[in-house]
């Protein structure tokens, strides 16, 4: 058996990484501030015949960072796969939103993923196997504020970390994901009811198109053509 850890299980991608993950018979390690929440998605992948540790921490805390780190780093309970995805939106202009919540989404989006990466890519590394998914946005793409820099970092972060790991056995991808429905937008105070019905991906789409991505040891991945084109289409403008 392999086992996956997911950041943000609780809810949106990150439960729907659990499911697809468990449906393909991983292991899953599910981690969030929720511990009721986790339990759940925990129980639901005990039922498709998986086993589910149900690991409860705040990703901006940096105590219980260390903690997740401390699980990945064991040897003798390895993990194959790390899914970071654990993230939020700020919902307001950097100087108009309060310096505490900017800096609590800098270590969730930034600091964590790093410090997990780092911890599960040493584990990978020795042991010659093992993948790390990064969750970036399209949002890297546009100058928008502090939430598209961090999504931008996540993604040079993980393009430059991918080509350090080649001839390891290790591989990184990051995805970038358009508008997918999920909680994120009414957790971020943020009013999207008037986006026409196209731009809204599933949850399924990009979790699908993202795990098969980090099973070929693809870098990149965006899911679903339109956003592709607008990914191109954006880098061709000033
Ligand atoms: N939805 C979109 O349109 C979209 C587009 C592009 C990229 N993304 C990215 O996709 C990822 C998942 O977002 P989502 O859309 O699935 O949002 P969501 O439905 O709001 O889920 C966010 C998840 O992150 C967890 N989380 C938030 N703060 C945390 C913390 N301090 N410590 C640990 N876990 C924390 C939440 O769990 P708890 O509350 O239980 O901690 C929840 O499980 C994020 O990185 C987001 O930036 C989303």
């Amino acid at each position: 058996m392999t086992t996956a850890m997911v950041t943000g299980a609780s809810a949106g991608l990150g439960s729907e990484y659990v499911k697809q993950l468990a449906a393909t018979g991983w292991d899953v390690i599910v981690v969030a501030r929720d511990a009721a929440r986790l339990e759940e998605a925990a129980q639901r992948a005990r039922g498709q015949g998986v086993t589910a540790e149900v690991f409860p921490a705040d990703l901006g805390v940096r105590a219980d960072v260390e903690r997740v780190a401390e699980r990945l780093r064991d040897p003798a309970r390895p993990v194959d796969l790390l899914v970071n995805n654990a993230g939020m939106g700020t919902g307001r202009g950097f100087l108009e939103s309060d310096l505490e919540t900017q800096d609590r989404n800098l270590e969730v989006m930034v600091r964590a993923l790093m410090v997990l990466t780092h911890a599960a890519g040493e584990a990978m590394v020795a042991r010659g196997s093992g993948s790390i998914l990064n969750v970036s946005s399209i949002a890297a793409r546009t100058a928008s504020g502090t939430y598209s820099a961090h999504k931008a970092w996540v993604d040079t972060f993980t393009r430059g970390l991918a080509r350090r790991l080649r001839g390891t056995g290790v591989t990184a991808t990051v995805v970038r994901p358009g508008l997918v429905r999920t909680e994120f937008h009414d957790r971020a105070g943020l009013d999207f009811s008037d986006k026409p019905s196209f731009v809204w991906l599933k949850t399924e789409t990009v979790v699908r198109s993202s795990l098969r991505a980090a099973k070929k040891g693809r870098v990149t991945v965006i899911p679903s053509l339109r956003y592709k084109l607008a990914w191109v289409i954006s880098s061709l403008l000033p």
